[in-house]
């Protein structure tokens, strides 16, 4: 094994200063009791308290952007799945309402997307407005515990209030079970060739698509996927969306969005994705390796927003921030996981493929606060990004970018977040492997599960451009949009105090810091 000659020798040494004086003090400043957690997120949505899972129902309604949420409020582990529910009119603040959909007898509310009855195909519509409505699995728990495997079916309900109440159809289900295990969080998008609803649905080890004119009677059209792509586990939350192709005037794509548990790319859940054609009934495969949406080990069920306006164009997706593997047994106290930020989705063609890139929406620069800005350094072994903070200092957005100066170029080399109990995590890109890693091997608590601990990687081989790494970094989380978005990776971590520290540091060689602005966040729960 390689050894490090780590952070001994500090040649440059830089103070990162914030071109506004305003002191926020710690994280928790202001912030309700039960937002001023150790782990909660700042700038991520979080539910007030008990367990959450998936994204759901994700709609864009009359200037508001609704987050419907796999929801268990009665405690910190999973259980009957109710549908939560906020709104925000930026997707950074959001405002909780009351829960959307609670289990009835047909089942648990298991995951599902919700949609703006535009035409009121449904006949849901009241007073020349259209309905938005719910589409969710019913899962039939008791059906389960007595040995029944066609406990799936799909249900809808209707709101008329900008989804403050909701009535569930009489006839549901809409979609009966045919017969599978698994069959369920169905997808719904408006298909404009065929004028029909289509509906995209996860069945074990493939998706089925789904048509129907009315959201209320649905036939079979095609499915996809057996033996393609990543077969590691379960296929759940899938999704289907046309994007512009970047820099290709005219050329859109079809992404078929896949989340898989267990089997993703570092163990456990993961997306994947599949780019090629849709014609409205069938989907035809143009991926020939298998692609990964976000490689980290802490973003699942990734799906997107329904009705974003078309004058917006944007393409919006959210997903989980955890892992089946332990997301039922992390320390955080009344509640228990969070979304990724909203991440606009591009397509990016390269070498003969189509790579799914993400960013945060641009609605983070509402959240930034103050500005500081590094002058471009050489950095070797360390470089002291802030040695002055006596304070957790996320939330931090934080954007550089880095060359390899000619000779004696790093093999090895990113940023640390550290504390004074000598923790730390790396976020970093090792240029022997060819790979971004994220390394939580002494990044706080982690006994919790054997899961946990560990260095992360996402393959990724430069051809001489400068490396562009855009962090957001949360109390328990990182996401790093690196090379515009085509290598992400989200994972979350528990430090014992917060991290107090951040530095530079290159291993082997020097890196030519070439710029590196930070952005220190504001709470999103003032
Ligand atoms: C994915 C998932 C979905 C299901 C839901 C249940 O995380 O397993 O397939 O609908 O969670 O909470």
């Amino acid at each position: 094994m390689k050894t490090f000659n780590l952070f001994l020798l500090i040649l440059v040494s830089g103070s990162l200063l914030f071109s506004s004086c305003k002191n926020t003090g710690t994280k928790t400043k202001d912030v309700p009791a039960q937002y001023a957690e150790l782990y909660r997120p700042q700038v991520h949505f979080s539910p007030p308290s008990g367990w959450m899972n998936d994204p759901n129902g994700m709609v864009y309604f009359e200037g508001e952007y609704h987050l419907f949420y796999q929801y268990y409020p009665d405690s910190t582990v999973w259980g009957p799945m109710h549908w939560g529910h906020a709104v925000s009119t930026d997707m950074m603040h959001w405002q909780n309402l009351p829960i959307a959909l609670y289990p009835d007898s047909l089942g648990f509310i298991f995951s599902g997307s919700a949609v703006i009855d535009v035409n009121n195909t449904s006949g849901f519509g009241k007073d020349g407005k259209p309905a938005m409505v719910a589409i969710f699995t019913l899962h039939d728990m008791k059906g389960q515990k007595a040995g029944k495997t066609d406990i799936e079916s799909e249900g809808i309900a209707y709101s008329n209030d900008k989804g403050r109440t909701w009535i569930k159809y009489d006839k549901n289900p809409v979609l009966k079970n045919p017969g599978q295990k698994d069959f369920r969080d169905p997808k719904v998008s408006w298909n404009k060739e065929t004028k029909k609803w289509i509906m995209t649905l996860a069945v074990g080890d493939h998706v089925c698509f789904y048509s129907s004119a009315n959201l209320k009677e649905w036939a079979l059209e095609s499915e996809f996927g057996k033996g393609i792509g990543a077969h590691g586990g379960v296929w759940e939350c899938p999704d289907l969306v046309q994007l512009p192709v970047t820099g290709k005037a005219g050329l859109k794509k079809w992404v078929l969005i896949v989340n898989i548990n267990p089997g993703g790319p570092n163990g456990g859940s993961a997306t994947q994705y599949f780019t090629g054609e849709f014609d409205g009934h069938k989907f035809t495969n143009e991926s020939t390796d298998i692609q990964w949406a976000d490689q980290g080990k802490d973003n699942y069920a990734l799906v997107t927003f329904s009705n974003i306006p078309e004058s917006d164009g944007r393409c919006i997706a959210i997903g989980w921030m955890s892992n089946w593997q332990y997301a039922q047994v992390v320390p955080t106290g009344v509640w228990r996981s969070a979304m990724t930020l909203p991440r606009e989705l591009s397509l990016v063609s390269e070498n003969n493929k189509y790579i799914l890139a993400s960013q945060p929406v641009k609605e983070i620069q509402l959240l930034r606060e103050r500005k500081a800005e590094l002058k471009p350094a050489l950095v070797k072994d360390v470089f002291d990004l802030d040695q002055n903070l006596a304070q957790p200092l996320y939330p931090i957005e934080y954007q550089l970018a880095l060359t390899f100066p000619k000779t004696e170029a790093s093999s090895d080399f990113g940023i640390e977040l550290y504390n004074t109990k000598g923790e730390n995590l790396l976020i970093g890109y090792d240029k022997n492997k060819n790979e971004f890693y994220m390394n939580r091997e002494k990044a706080g608590l982690s006994d919790f599960s054997k899961d946990f601990k560990g260095i992360h990687t996402s393959p990724f081989t430069f051809s001489g451009e400068p490396v562009e790494m855009h962090l957001i970094i949360d109390a328990a989380s990182v996401e790093l949009f690196a090379m515009q978005g085509r290598v992400v990776m989200t994972e979350i971590f528990f430090p014992s105090e917060g991290f107090t520290g951040i530095r530079l540091y290159s291993r082997n060689g020097n890196i030519q810091l070439d710029s590196c602005t930070v952005y220190k966040l504001t709470t999103i729960w003032k």
